[in-house]
């Protein structure tokens, strides 16, 4: 089988290149060719764990090439997948679906012999329709089938989250559709793995629903945490007993500064701005888009409130500044929020992250970057954990002690326990758990 991917980012680049190690011959295709030519010699535009090494052998396969020309990724294709972005619109937070519509009409253009037309990237309730529409109307005698077959990818487990996904949703009317997207993820259906087949609307309020219950589930922790540190209880112990409920679980329920990324801040403005369209508002979702803000901002504040109340012309180390651990990834990410607050208030930041720090550039100035944490913290007079990378849960405890000028850890992943740092003789301030005061 042959399919096209239209859009080399996070969710076209892996769906595209995980569908080549299924057995399919897949041509990406991106407008930017820059992007494209460093694709065609093994250079990644992304950061995410294990894909280089995935593309290099898809390549060597032949099952896997790279084109800006959207005709050529087409021929004799089975389906063509549309993977570009739908950024949130700055004025209303509604999904930007310019990408999405010119990338329907020049598949449009392209269409040769019976093609399915796949919605990957993360869409409004209507798109799969709308896509028919356009179709139609810039190639009536066009034929194919539109189907909605949205991502559930985590950045810095991507990989790992195609090749072994929880279910696949497949959303279209066409019995035919159907059977070649069955086709298409054969060897996770012959593991059995849970096929969804239903209609496109459905299709496409699962992946909103989805992503959206998750921030819930988050937020829901985090408000949970402030009454925590208020009633001096353990919000650990609280997710864990009640993540051994079976019908909460206990995923996604770690507390820490908010949540970030490219998917969950967009997607829960964007189902806000879907249920406002359809006169049904959804109004927790709009409680915890702005639970969420107030979150990463208040932030800030539990850093200074550290520093007795003023952090002017204090050094400030930061730890991590990705919006999760395993990727370059800074959108909505805490540490964009926090780091010029911080500076607001008259902080010099010196940070490190270990990967992140180039994209981090592009967003924040006057940051003094590190080549590890312990340079950020020598002479700091406070420590912040923002990004649980692994390499942060392993610092050498007593040697962070001689360099500080202060021994105060400000932890936003909980990443250490409570005693043992004040064992160390530090001031140490987590998220939902009681500060260890002195005996
Ligand atoms: C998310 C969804 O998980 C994925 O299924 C969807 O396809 C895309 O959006 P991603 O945004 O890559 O994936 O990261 P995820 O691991 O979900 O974390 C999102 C944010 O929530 C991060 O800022 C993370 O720090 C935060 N988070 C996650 C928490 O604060 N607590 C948790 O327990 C889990």
């Amino acid at each position: 089988m042959r399919i096209g991917v239209v859009g080399t980012g996070y969710v076209g680049l892996v769906s595209g290149t995980c569908f080549a190690e299924f057995g399919i011959n897949v041509t990406c295709v991106d407008k930017d060719t820059n992007k494209i030519d460093g694709l065609k010699r093994g250079i990644m535009p992304i950061y995410e764990p294990g894909l280089e090494s995935l593309v290099e052998k898809q390549i060597k396969s032949g099952r896997l090439s790279f084109t800006t020309d959207l005709g050529e990724a087409m021929k004799d294709a089975d389906a063509v997948f549309i993977a570009v972005g739908t950024p949130p619109k700055i004025d209303d937070g509604q999904a930007d679906m310019s990408y999405v519509y010119a990338a329907a009409k020049e598949i449009a253009q392209n269409l040769d012999g019976y093609t399915v037309i796949v919605t990957k990237s993360t869409v409004p309730v209507g798109t799969a329709r709308e896509i028919e529409k356009i179709v139609k109307a810039t190639n009536p005698d066009a034929k194919f089938d539109v189907c909605s077959n949205p991502e559930f990818l985590r950045e810095g487990a991507a990989i790992n989250d195609f090749m072994r996904p929880d279910r696949v949703v497949i959303g279209t009317d066409s019995e035919r559709a159907a059977e070649i997207m069955r086709q298409l993820y054969r060897p996770l259906y012959i593991n059995e793995t849970p096929m969804v087949v239903t209609t496109p609307e459905t299709s496409e309020i699962i992946k909103y629903a989805g992503n959206a219950f998750l921030a819930t589930k988050i937020t829901f922790i985090n408000e949970i945490a402030n009454l925590c540190e208020a009633a001096g209880a353990d919000v650990q112990q609280v997710a864990k007993g009640i993540g051994l409920d079976g019908r909460i679980g206990s995923k996604f329920l770690h507390a820490g500064p908010g949540y970030g990324g490219s998917c969950f801040p967009k997607d829960t403005m964007a189902l806000t701005q879907i249920g406002q369209k359809y006169r049904a508002p959804q109004n927790i979702i709009e409680t915890v888009v702005w639970v969420n803000a107030e979150r990463q901002r208040s932030m800030a504040e539990r850093v200074i409130d550290a520093c007795d109340g003023n952090v002017k012309d204090k050094k400030i180390a930061i730890l991590g500044v990705s919006f999760k651990p395993n990727t370059d990834d800074v959108r909505e990410s805490p540490a964009l929020v926090i780091i010029p607050l911080l500076q607001e208030a008259g902080a010099n930041i010196y940070a490190h992250d270990p990967i992140a720090m180039n994209e981090a550039k592009k967003h924040l100035d006057d940051v003094h970057w590190t080549q590890d944490a312990y340079e950020a913290a020598t002479d700091a007079d406070i420590l912040v954990i923002i990004t649980e990378w692994n390499e942060f849960r392993g610092l050498d405890i007593d040697r962070l002690g001689k360099i500080m000028k202060e021994k105060c850890i400000v932890d936003m992943r909980n990443i250490y326990k409570p005693k043992i740092m004040k064992q160390a003789g530090f001031r140490y301030i987590s998220i939902g758990r009681p500060e260890v005061k002195s005996d």
